[in-house]
């Protein structure tokens, strides 16, 4: 079997992903935003990749059933209900309600994955249930792949180290799984860090942005593994909560 980690979207050819179980990772923010909102009691998310589609779907929709979400530039697209805060996204603000949420680079590298067995999001708020999940999927013969979302097309440090986390423990006692390049250096980063988060967020471009953008708060919220113990599963254009009514 294989597990292979690709750090930017433009490096996945559709056989790398084709008919394999795929975690995507946005650690900053929206992975992490999408295990928030779904813990919280949101029906559904649903990505986009602007904000005009955003509005446009928005319409379907009776205003109380849905949240416009979304961020450029780290803050709340103007006129939408809700950024890409983790903290934003409360039972309050979303129980019961569709999430359209538009970011830019998450967002868009959970769109782009086609023809995979599964598609799910993935990131330290997350981390056991997805692992359980992946080792599933290896010993019944699926091999698996992970995709960091990466920041401006760019790689980018925190989804590297938390795809090192998944691959390390994820194929850990497990035989005859082959890895690719990126599986091994990302492993290495994450061995590097040793669990300090607040470390890999002080190096990350994109976590010293959010700090200095007044966000600090959220990387408490994103280094905490498993505070929002879900697996959101990307299918027919949503996301939703892999429950007991959608178990694998
Ligand atoms: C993204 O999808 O680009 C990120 O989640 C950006 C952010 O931190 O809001």
């Amino acid at each position: 079997m294989r597990l292979d980690v690709f750090f930017k979207v433009g490096e996945v050819a559709p056989a790398d992903v084709s008919g394999r179980v795929v975690a995507v990772i946005d650690v900053l923010r929206a992975s992490t935003t999408i295990a928030v909102a779904l813990t919280n009691g949101a029906k559904t998310v649903i990505p986009f990749e602007s904000s005009e589609d955003v509005i446009v779907r928005s319409k379907s929709f009776t205003k109380s059933e849905v949240k416009l979400a979304g961020e450029r530039k780290m803050h709340t697209i103007p006129g939408f209900d809700l950024g890409n805060s983790p903290r934003e996204f409360t039972r309050e603000a979303v129980e019961g309600k569709t999430v359209l949420l538009s970011t830019t680079n998450g967002t868009s590298a959970l769109m782009s994955i086609n023809g995979a067995r599964d598609t799910v999001v993935a990131a330290f708020v997350n981390f056991s249930p997805i692992v359980a999940l992946l080792r599933s999927a290896i010993r019944g013969g699926t091999d698996v792949a992970i995709l960091c979302a990466g920041h401006d097309r760019h790689f980018s440090l925190e989804d590297a180290v938390c795809a090192g986390k998944f691959a390390r423990t994820v194929t850990k006692d497990l035989t005859g799984v082959t890895i690719n390049d990126g599986a091994y250096a990302a492993g290495l980063l994450d061995a590097r860090y040793e669990d300090n988060r607040a470390r890999v967020f002080a190096d990350s471009e994109h976590g010293r942005a959010l700090a200095e953008a007044g966000f600090a708060d959220d990387l408490v919220v994103a280094g905490t593994i498993d505070a929002y113990p879900v697996v959101p599963i990307y299918q027919d254009r949503q996301i939703t909560k892999l429950g007991p009514d959608r178990e694998r």
